[in-house]
């Protein structure tokens, strides 16, 4: 049986070489290991062996096995190589020449976050960052959006399968994953990560289901701003968004605060500017922002006392500056990557 087995073990070294294809080996495999196959014949004979053989017997069979497995392996191994470099296709030659030798810039909506940031930046704001999947704790709850709020309905916002798990975000059992739909959630995480006074701004993308159009987009770009402290007023916040205006948009700008609403400010308001140096937009009132001074409610969330600190916070869309500042009429060109269109910008 030994020479038996070692002619087997031989033959499969022989062979297992020139196997180029799945399906010679898998052919071949089953002469060897398959229910017909040779070595399974010789495991067959082991009943007819006498039983003070069949420890030693047992012992070399298994040694086969190992052997021939082993073989197959390795086989396995190239053939899965070489699928997956057939899949890949040539390889790339990163010596060539570049076929276009111009620089790459930031893209035009990178170009208008890192002005604004550097802005804030100037004037004592740091940079914040959260995650981009959320839960609708830091999304809604935390930032005093009620259960109502259309913001949390499966039409307007993308929430993720239950049975997801998000590795460094966590949630409770009774709350559903969702991609982010403002840059509101970055106060909550920083608010609860930092003590006052705390001056952020958080830029970041953002996500919603809207159709897309001339002014929306599905995924799209916001900057959050945050500033808790004590004795921090409208003043401050008027003074601060003033300006941010003057300086993105020309000393000439003038803002106004207009009374709106957001759950988690109060009091709230649209801030909207007016510049005679915008080419086809000048002179016209221009929503930019949404802003208040924090809401109690929300200092409660994070466990700030709002008997102590006041705050103020802001959200704007980078899209929306960067098509006035741009004279970009349609979102959609900033995300089809025209070389035409990016070029003007480089
Ligand atoms: N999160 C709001 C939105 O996405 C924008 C916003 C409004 C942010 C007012 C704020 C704020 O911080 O105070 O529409």
């Amino acid at each position: 049986m030994q020479k038996e087995l070692n002619a087997i073990v031989a033959g499969v070294r022989e062979k297992t070489p020139v196997l180029s294809t799945r399906a010679e080996f898998e052919a071949y495999k089953a002469t060897i290991s398959g229910p017909k196959g040779v070595l399974t014949d010789v495991m067959k004979g082991m009943g007819k062996i006498p039983k003070e053989d069949k420890p030693a017997m047992g012992k070399l069979i298994n040694e086969a096995k190992t052997a021939v497995t082993a073989e197959f392996d390795v086989v396995l191994e190239r053939l899965e190589a070489a699928e997956l470099a057939a899949k890949l296709g040539p390889a790339i030659d990163p010596t060539l020449p570049c076929p276009d030798s111009t620089r790459g810039t930031l893209h035009p909506i990178a170009q208008v976050r890192e002005e604004m940031v550097e802005l804030f930046r100037r004037i004592g704001f740091s940079v914040a960052e959260a995650t981009e999947v959320e839960t609708e704790h830091y999304c809604f709850d935390a930032l005093n959006i009620p259960s109502d709020h259309p913001a949390r309905d499966m039409q307007d916002s993308y929430y993720l399968p239950d049975d997801l798990t998000v590795n460094n975000v966590s949630k409770h059992a009774d709350e559903k994953y969702l991609l982010r739909t403002h840059t509101s959630t970055v106060q909550i995480r920083t608010m609860l990560k930092e003590k006052p006074p705390i001056r952020i701004v958080a830029p970041g993308r953002c996500f919603r289901r809207d159709t897309p159009d001339a002014t929306h987009s599905a995924n799209f770009h916001q900057i959050e701003g945050l500033y808790v402290d004590k004795n921090v007023t409208l003043l401050d916040l008027k003074a601060t968004l003033d300006h941010f205006v003057k300086t993105i948009f020309g000393p000439k700008a003038k803002t106004r605060l207009r009374p709106s609403f957001f759950p988690f400010t109060e009091p709230s308001f649209e801030m909207d500017f007016f510049s005679p140096d915008l080419g086809k937009l000048s002179n016209k009132w221009l929503e930019i922002m949404g802003c208040g001074m924090v809401d109690p409610e929300v200092f409660k969330a994070v466990g700030i006392d709002p008997e102590v600190y006041t705050g103020y916070a802001f959200g704007m869309g980078i899209e929306r500056i960067a098509m006035i500042l741009q004279g970009v009429d349609d979102i959609r060109y900033y995300y089809q990557n025209d070389i035409r269109f990016l070029k003007q910008f480089a």
